[in-house]
This record gives C-alpha cells, structure tokens and sequence, in this order.
C-alpha cells in the first residue's frame, strides 16, 4: 500500500488505478473516500469487501463536474419542482458536501445503490478529488475509508492505519478541511428529506429550497427503519466508550483516571479543571492541557478542547481527529460535551451520539 503525496504524477497514477479497477484512498473537503469504479460491479464488490460493509448499506458515487451527474441519476423523473429545486441546490452548495439522493440511472450498476432505485451523488469541493475523479474517465464510487462502523478518516495516516494493507494506493493531501462526512438529503420524493446532518447546515439548504423533513435527533434513539443506513446508531464510533454530556453536566464531571475528556472550548475546559483533583499544565500551544495528576498514564495528553474559539466550524474540522487521537489512547472512556445546536452543531451532536451509542449497548 503505497502512501503517495496527493501530486500530479501521483494523482495520474492513482486514476489509472481506478481506470484498472483498483481502489484508492483519496482526500475530499469532508474526510477521506475509498474509490472504485463506479461502473466495475467488481470493483464495487471490493470496496464491500475491504471495508467489511453490509452490502445493504449504498455508496455515494463522486463525480468532477455537475454535467456528470446524468451518468449516475435519471432527473427525468422528478417534477419540474423538485428538478428546480435540484438545480438550486446544485448550483450554491456543489462542489461541497451535500450529497442528494436522485432516481437511479438505470446504467449504474445495483451494487453501487445496494438495489436501491435512488442513488447517492455528490461533487467533493477539493481539487486533488477531482482531478482523480476526472483523469479516472469515470464516476467514483467512495464511501468514507474506514472499517464499517468506526469513525471517518481526515488524514491520510488514519487510512494507513485502518485500512493501510487492503488498498492499492492512498493519496495524501493533508487534513480534511471540513472533517465531518457530507449532509445527505433525499430528494427523490415529494418532499426533500434529511438523512443525514453533515457539512452544509440544514437552516442554509432551507434557506434556499424551503423547509426539508428531518429525522428525530439521534439523542432521541435511532429512528425507525432508517432509509440511509447513516442514520443507524452504532455509526462512526471509536472502540473506547464515549459518553455525551450537557455543558452543565460536563462542569461537574467527577475525575476518572482512564477517562478522557473533550471539551467544547477553553472556558468549559477551564471551569472543569478549576475543579478537585485536577491541576492544568501548560499544553505548549495544542488544543488542549494535560493532567498533573496520578499515574504515568494520567500524565497523557487528554483533556482537549474542540475549539480555541468557540467557533463551530473548526470544532467539526476538529472532531474526528482529536477522536482518532483519544481513542488510540487505551483509556477506558471519552467524555465529551455536546456543542450548541447551531450551524454544524447538530452534524456534531449527531456524530457524538452516534459514537455514545454503540458502546453503551451491551
Ligand atoms: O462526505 C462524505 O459523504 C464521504 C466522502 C468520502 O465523500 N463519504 C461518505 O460515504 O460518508 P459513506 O458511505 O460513509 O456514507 C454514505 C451515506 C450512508 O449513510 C449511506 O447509507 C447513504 O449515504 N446513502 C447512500 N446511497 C443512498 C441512497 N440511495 N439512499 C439513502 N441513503 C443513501
Ligand atoms: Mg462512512
């Protein structure tokens, strides 16, 4: 598995990889994606495969200029509203990450949307992801580079990592931008529907296009029947258990030893260090401080901090990879504090509860 620097040449390489067949990891504006030819049914197979996804669960299929979208989705079947609607959409938040589930081209191989009649499309906003996808002379199907069920990769070391020895190629452009997966809304039906809350906030999708239907926060449990597996609980999950806390919760978190603690911002962090048993020690300029007390392990680097800012944007950028970080930790529990619901903080919350739920089921 080489790990190749997102260059020209190696992005040359990296298509024809695609072109053969191959799967590669490349770097999106949300997080990393794990490419096949979205046209090679085999290719499809095997990104089932290396991830170790049910093959219920669809893929989203990235393309590199709007005019490609007709290869993976029929608009003929929308009315004239919802195709209008679309256009809207497409034309403020592509490239970027919204995906929209559209009627299925007939072409596109059932493997892609698991059978589905609807298929999963987006345009990523950055241009190493789009020259692949270009020179590849295909569309590319890529769900986030990860085993099923773990959390999304925002650097190329995660995919190494996790997936290193399964894939032919890993392009590295550095951290995601973004660093949470795209927002998937439904336009199939009637009504627009959110599946899933990610990088573009629903307020400014219904800013454009009117209001969109939402499933029930997964703080309220996973809703029924979900139609984007994305909605199922036990998603982007770290192996360590992870517990959600209100801020007012969170100021008056007991001290665990094996517990790691993420924090939205460095007054909420603050307020909990001010607390017994805990002592602050300079962090040298990163996110976070350490803990002067008990063991050696106790010493590690776990108290973090979402954002120096408060800024909601730089905590989704953050999410991921201060989890990533904690979980590799050994420790036996994450506490971390839901965001305010505004902007991506329902894309965090979301993400925060999804990774709650898996490890408090038994
Ligand atoms: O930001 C992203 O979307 C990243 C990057 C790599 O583009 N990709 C990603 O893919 O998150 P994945 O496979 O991890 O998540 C795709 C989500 C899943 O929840 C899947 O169930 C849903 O999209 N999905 C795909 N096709 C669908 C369809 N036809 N109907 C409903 N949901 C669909
Ligand atoms: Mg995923």
């Amino acid at each position: 598995m080489p790990l190749l620097p997102a260059t020209d040449e190696n992005i040359e390489t990296a298509a024809a990889v695609l072109a053969a067949g191959g799967l590669v990891a490349f770097p999106t504006e949300t997080v990393y994606g794990l490419g096949g030819d979205a046209f090679n049914p085999r290719s499809l197979a095997k990104i089932f495969e290396v991830k170790n996804r049910p093959r219920f669960d669809p893929l989203i299929i990235h393309i590199a200029l709007p005019g490609a979208l007709e290869e993976a989705a029929d608009l003929s079947l929308l009315s004239g509203e919802v195709r209008e609607k679309v256009r809207l959409l497409i034309s403020r938040f592509w490239p970027g990450p919204l995906t929209l589930i559209l009627p299925k081209n007939p072409k596109l191989p059932g493997l892609a949307t698991s059978g589905l009649s609807t298929a999963a499309v987006r345009l990523p906003d950055h241009p190493a992801a789009q020259k692949l996808i270009r020179l590849s002379g295909t569309a590319v199907a890529a769900p986030s580079a990860n085993p099923f069920g773990y959390l999304s990769p925002t650097r190329a070391e995660h995919v190494a990592g996790l997936l290193g020895d399964r894939i032919d190629l890993i392009l590295d452009g550095g951290p995601c931008r973004v660093g949470l997966e795209s927002t998937v809304l439904d336009m199939s039906g009637a009504l627009p529907r959110l599946l899933r809350p990610g990088g573009v906030p629903l307020a400014e999708i219904e800013a454009l296009i009117g209001p969109a239907s939402a499933p029930a926060g997964p703080s309220a449990g996973a809703p029924p029947n979900p139609r984007s597996p994305g909605q199922l609980g036990s998603h982007y999950a770290p192996r360590t258990g992870l517990t959600v806390l209100s801020p007012a919760e969170m100021a008056v978190l007991p001290y665990d030893p094996a517990g790691a603690y993420l924090f939205f911002d460095p007054s909420s962090r603050d307020q909990w260090l001010a607390g017994p048993g805990r002592k602050a020690v300079p962090d040298g300029g990163k996110i976070g401080a350490l803990l002067d007390a008990g063991t050696e392990k106790n010493r590690e680097f776990r108290v973090r901090i979402l954002s120096e800012t408060g800024d909601l944007t730089q905590a989704a950028a953050n999410l991921f990879d201060i989890l990533h970080e904690m979980d590799d930790l050994g420790l036996s529990r994450i506490y971390a504090e839901q965001v305010r619901e505004e902007g991506l903080g329902p894309a965090i919350n979301d993400r925060l509860f999804r990774a709650a739920e898996k490890k408090q089921a038994p």
